[in-house]
């Protein structure tokens, strides 16, 4: 039997789909009126389990699942001992520095030494601020980012911009790009080496219909 963690959220709907293309019937998932939160597919050869995206590489490392879904952008967060399979080619946005359109600042360095910077993924900030030599304080915060700027608790954030509707709507404009991101088919390392389930022949028929949908 292979486990495999989904993610909840923006990159749900893809994943179940991807699933379904090489035999696997995840859709239960995507009833709105489902509360399960590990469902077996029809032909019994695989289960699932439904988690928050943060969450897919900890069941992934930990052994609880062999597969899983998760952005890169997590992958880059959580630094997480699992194998980075496939570039699944969905989910793709960038991680962005953004700021007020009203504020000064229009390139990162010119941010003010020892100001604030709020995001959600504090480990990608971080880094990336101190590869430029310019301190800073990361604020971490769980959702909602774009407020941080707004309230003037903070002077930028660091956050996922897909189509940049969030900025435009909330006054911020994006200032700087820290990377691209997509969505990647995970492994257990351990899994991956002893195929166990015979969990390479589904990640060979993945790569294959990556592959064929480029
Ligand atoms: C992400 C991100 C932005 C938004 C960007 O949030 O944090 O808020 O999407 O998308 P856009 O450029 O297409 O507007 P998400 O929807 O994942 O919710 P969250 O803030 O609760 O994590």
């Amino acid at each position: 039997m292979i486990t495999v963690a989904l993610p909840k959220g923006a990159l749900l709907g893809n994943s179940i789909r991807l699933l379904k293309s090489v035999g696997l019937d995840f859709s239960a998932f995507l009833d709105s009126s489902n509360r399960q939160l590990q469902i077996y597919d029809p032909t019994e050869t695989a289960k699932a389990l439904l988690v928050r995206t943060h969450d897919v590489p900890v069941y992934v490392e930990y052994g609880q699942a062999d597969l899983g879904v998760v952005g890169y952008d997590v992958l880059r967060e959580k630094k997480p001992k699992v194998a980075h399979l496939v570039n699944l080619n969905f989910g793709k946005c960038r991680m962005s520095v953004a700021v007020k359109e009203s504020s000064p600042y229009r390139r990162t360095v010119e941010l003010p030494p020892h100001g604030r910077v709020a995001s959600k993924f504090v480990h990608c900030a971080r880094e990336y601020f101190q590869n430029l030599n310019l301190p800073v304080e990361i604020v971490p915060l769980y959702g909602s980012v774009e407020l941080g700027p707004i309230t003037g608790m903070s002077e930028a954030i660091v956050d996922l911009v897909e189509t940049g509707k969030t900025l435009r709507e909330n006054g911020l404009i994006e200032i700087d790009v820290l990377f691209e991101t997509s969505a990647y088919l995970i492994a257990n390392p351990l899994s991956y080496r002893l195929n166990s389930g015979g969990v390479n022949e589904l990640i060979s028929k993945v790569r294959e219909q990556v592959l064929s949908a480029v």
